[in-house]
């Protein structure tokens, strides 16, 4: 399955970092314990699912994965200043800076980076599946090992902000709302989310 594939529209200097993430990404450092195959059955089609940390040469794919789930999943429920807010909040430095002051995870399946998340201070950010493959326990597998994540540094209160399409997701995990906001983005346009938090259980 190629989820990246070039496309005419796609800048140069892109294809040619994702040709260059395709390169030098796929190196052996799978995430301690987490196999999705395993974990997940919905997700057996596939025996070459991990869990890993992002490493530097994953930069190109994951910026592209969020691009592109943003451009997707959020533009089904955003107005256009707000995708364009969650564009520039993820942008490639901001990824970059995130994978260095927390942890940030990746999903790999089949060579390729589906889904990720991040822990930064105590807070979960930038969870994203790819659009072609929400909904098929990625999500749930991935929030698990950022909150042992969390957990194994001593968290004991996650926060994290909660978007339109994903407030059934974090219910479901056992997040619990505790402010409604929503930010003006100028002409008009409203970017409405949640802060919700979590308690977790000590190990
Ligand atoms: C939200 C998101 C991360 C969930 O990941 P996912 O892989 O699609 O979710 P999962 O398949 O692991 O779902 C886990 C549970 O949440 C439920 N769920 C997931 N998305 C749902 C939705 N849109 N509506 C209702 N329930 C949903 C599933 O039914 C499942 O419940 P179950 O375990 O009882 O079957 C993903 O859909 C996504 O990337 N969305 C766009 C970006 C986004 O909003 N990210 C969150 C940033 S705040």
């Amino acid at each position: 399955m190629v989820l990246f594939s070039g496309s005419a529209s796609a800048p140069k200097a892109t294809s040619d970092c994702i040709r260059d993430c395709f390169r030098d990404c796929f190196r052996d450092n799978v995430y301690p314990g987490l196999n999705l195959g395993a974990h997940e059955g919905r997700m057996s089609h596939s025996d070459n699912v991990s869990i890993r940390r992002f490493r530097e040469p994953d930069l190109c794919q994951l910026v592209r994965l969020i691009s592109e789930t943003i451009g997707i999943s959020y533009a089904e429920v955003y107005p256009p200043r707000a995708v364009q807010f969650f564009k520039d909040f993820h942008s490639e430095k901001k990824i970059a800076d995130r994978s260095k002051t927390g942890a940030t995870l990746v999903v790999e399946e089949d060579g390729e980076l589906v889904a990720t998340g991040s822990l930064v201070d105590g807070e979960i950010l930038a969870v994203f599946v790819h659009p072609r493959l929400q909904k098929g326990g990625r999500g749930k597998a991935l929030m698990k090992a950022l909150e042992n994540e969390a957990r194994a540094s001593g968290v004991a209160e996650l926060g994290l902000s909660i978007s339109l399409p994903s407030k059934r997701f974090y219910e479901s995990l056992g997040y619990k709302i505790v402010e409604e906001k929503s930010r003006d983005v100028g002409e008009g346009q409203r970017l409405d989310f949640w802060k919700a938090v979590k308690q977790l259980p000590k190990s």
